[in-house]
């Protein structure tokens, strides 16, 4: 027998430590959504998370395309997406196209930074998602060209992500086993001494 959902939730959660944020540890990425529709209040909220991250010369480059279910949006990034992607995702509630401005509107620059924004940007709204209750998952497997054309996107805009956005569904409801078991799957990180150094090719010695 399965998980349910609220179980799997609990599995799912990075173990706590004292002094970082919750939300931070209880954030990860379902494939699982339920009926359940997202507020517009709530989606408000979760723009204004992003809104607030910082940005290369503060020129804030990222623009997120939303699309709620039964929308032509939503239609039109759900068929853009690639592979197994598409067994899944569509099933969310929202679904959210990030991009971003690559050149500086001051001088129409290249503005190297844009996808970083975007990243920086991203990472807010997600764990504001989390806070609110909410459930997202990135994806990169779309297809570019075709989310391009369908939804008339300038050149200089570089596409991120699409984010999947809703309520935690029940794991069963995937309805394939290799998707339930991906969704039951421990979480797994490289340890700090992997990702932090004093010198290169030195771990950083912390705590
Ligand atoms: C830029 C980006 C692209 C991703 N692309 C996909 C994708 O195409 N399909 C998918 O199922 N998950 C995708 N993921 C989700 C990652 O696999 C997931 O974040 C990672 O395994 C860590 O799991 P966690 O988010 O639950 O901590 C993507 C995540 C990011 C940030």
């Amino acid at each position: 027998m399965s998980l349910s959902a609220s179980e799997v939730n609990i599995l799912k959660h990075a173990p706590a430590v004292d002094g970082v944020l919750p939300v931070i540890h209880q954030r990860w990425s379902p494939r699982s959504f339920a009926a359940r529709d997202v507020t517009p209040a709530d989606l408000a909220l979760v723009f204004e998370a992003a809104r607030w991250a910082p940005s290369s010369n503060n020129e804030q480059p990222w623009h997120y395309i939303v699309g709620v279910r039964g929308s032509e949006t939503h239609a039109k990034i759900a068929a853009s997406l690639a592979g197994f992607n598409k067994n899944w995702a569509p099933n969310a509630p929202v679904l959210i196209l990030g991009l971003a401005h690559s050149r500086f509107v001051r001088n129409g620059n290249p503005n190297t930074y844009a996808l970083y924004d975007l990243g920086a940007a991203t990472a807010l709204l997600v764990v504001q998602a989390t806070a609110l209750g909410l459930a997202t998952h990135q994806m990169g497997g779309f297809d570019r060209d075709a989310i391009r054309t369908s939804l008339g996107i300038p050149e200089e805009y570089a596409l991120g992500s699409v984010i999947a956005l809703g309520y935690l569904g029940e794991p069963d409801a995937l309805g394939d086993a290799e998707l339930i078991a991906r969704e039951l799957a421990p979480r797994t990180r490289k340890p700090l001494s992997e990702m932090v150094h004093s010198a290169w090719g030195e771990p950083a010695r912390l705590g």
